[in-house]
């Protein structure tokens, strides 16, 4: 494709660099070659972790306003070149362009919010409890970071690592997916023209486990943040005990998606759409499991299923497409054997389901009813737009399947009743709650999880301490 921010080389130490063998990277809408990326070797990594390390201190002891003015000039190069940057991302991940841009926009609005918190990174002075001695706290970057980061939100992930980090006065190493490194080399070349000085930001490419093992054990990185599966999460976890690097995981979801009797019907409607079928179902706070209460469920389903038959399905550069291509042909399985095992089971499909004639990975988004926690459907991410809805009761019943599960990323609940919606938010097992709202993407609020879905919150002004240490000084006067 034409475009001059398409880089296929890795950026190290502030240089453009090949690699004897490269990775190929398609699109996923027809598998066309897009272009190659190294494939590093352990030594270039480790010149990357090199590089890192002697830009920390000149970074580190810039003024916070200084390090602002570069993440400023980013934000606007990223707002520039939105229209490149999407198509980038479309041709590599699949979302459609539409959907693209709002990524492009998300990510760069954490780059402001993060330069603009950068001046708020405030110390304390702390009454002290001996009158000839006084007790302040700085707070002082973590050091050098690595950053991996995943293939569903190419840019917006890097960006909500990149932002925090340098605002703090770190540098860091980014490791993209491998299906989508352009979006994470497109920004590393705007960072470039931004001014970042070289060995703040890196970006290398090649085999995920060969690079996490290098990045974990090295005892120069100070912190990891990851963005991906549960999986791989607690095996990078385990990584960087020996190190006792801080972390920050941003894992996998399940999230309820609770509509009561009391609910706007169309809001509901509305906001399951949202939460479902944003980037073709594959993203970590998507609705998993829709959970309706007995005296809407037939409205709900009837009008919820309306709704998704009439989503556009297609390749994402096609205007009007609302759903591309799942990323690879393990997901389109993974996809087909959740909906086989649920009508196993018995529960029943009520739209979609079916891969679109003549291509890849495309299929129509699908709506199961009769749903039970017995069904793979209901206990795994599904990461696909298979929509599975189950019914309940009572109250007691909806937070019972609600927290039935190990994973506490994202919750949502539409309901009229004020006592209800805090009742709920309290009860939900759960990072962030949506009431009577499928959206709750923000840089202005802590996005992160509990249990099995990850430590730490990215975004809002608590996005910048996981980037930073405290440290205590006492002074007798
Ligand atoms: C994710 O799926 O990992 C992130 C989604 C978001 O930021 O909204």
């Amino acid at each position: 494709m034409d475009a001059p921010l398409l880089r296929q080389e890795c950026f190290i130490g502030g240089t453009w660099q090949s690699g004897p063998d490269q990775l190929d990277v398609c699109n996923p809408a027809d598998d066309a070659l897009l272009g190659t990326v190294p494939l590093l070797d352990k030594a270039s990594i480790h010149r990357a972790i090199d590089a890192a390390e002697q830009a920390l201190p000149g970074w580190a002891v810039r003024t916070a306003a200084d390090r602002a003015a570069v993440l400023m000039r980013l934000h606007g190069l990223m707002l520039s070149h939105l229209e490149e940057l999407a198509s980038i991302l479309t041709a590599e991940q699949g979302k459609p362009l539409a959907e693209a841009r709002d990524e492009i926009r998300y990510g760069a609005s954490y780059i402001e919010w993060f330069a603009e918190e950068a001046k708020r990174a405030y110390g304390e002075i702390i009454p002290s409890p001996a009158a000839d001695r006084r007790l302040f706290v700085l707070r002082q970057p973590v050091g050098v970071v690595a950053a991996i980061t995943p293939w569903n939100f190419p840019c917006a992930m890097i960006a909500r690592k990149i932002a925090p980090a340098l605002a703090a006065g770190c540098t860091i190493i980014v490791k993209p997916a491998e299906q989508t490194p352009f979006s994470a080399l497109a920004l590393a070349a705007l960072a470039e023209q931004a001014g970042v000085p070289p060995g703040v930001l890196n970006v290398v490419t090649g085999d995920a486990a060969m690079i996490g093992a290098e990045l974990t054990a090295s005892p120069v990185v100070r912190k990891l943040s990851f963005t991906g599966s549960t999986r791989i999460g607690a095996l990078l976890y385990e990584q960087c005990a020996p190190t006792i690097k801080k972390l920050s995981l941003e894992l996998g979801g399940n999230a309820p998606f609770i509509v009561f009797d009391d609910a706007d019907l169309d809001a509901a409607v509305a906001g399951a759409i949202a939460a479902k079928f944003r980037n073709a179902g594959q993203t970590c706070v998507c609705a998993n499991r829709i959970l309706v209460q007995d005296g809407i469920h037939d409205r709900f389903v009837a009008a919820f299923a309306d709704a998704v038959r009439a989503l556009p399905v297609g390749r994402g550069d096609c205007d009007g497409v609302r759903v591309g291509p799942l990323i690879d042909d393990r997901a389109a399985a993974r996809l087909e054997s959740l909906i086989a095992d649920a009508l196993e089971q018995g529960a029943e499909l009520v739209a979609g389901g079916e891969r679109l004639p003549g291509s890849l990975r495309m299929f129509t988004p699908a709506v199961l009813q009769g749903v039970t926690s017995k069904m793979l459907c209901a206990q795994d991410e599904i990461f696909a737009p298979l929509a599975p809805i189950m019914r309940f009761a009572r109250e007691a019943d909806a937070i019972a399947l609600a927290n039935d599960t190990p994973a506490g990323l994202a919750a949502y609940l539409f309901t009229r009743d004020a006592a209800r919606q805090w009742r709920m938010t309290e009860a939900l097992e759960a990072g962030m709650v949506g009431v009577n709202t499928g959206a709750i993407s923000s840089a202005v609020s802590p996005f992160g999880g509990v249990k099995l879905s990850g430590l730490g919150r990215e975004g809002s002004r608590h996005g910048l301490d996981d980037y930073m240490e405290l440290k205590t000084m006492w002074l007798a006067a």
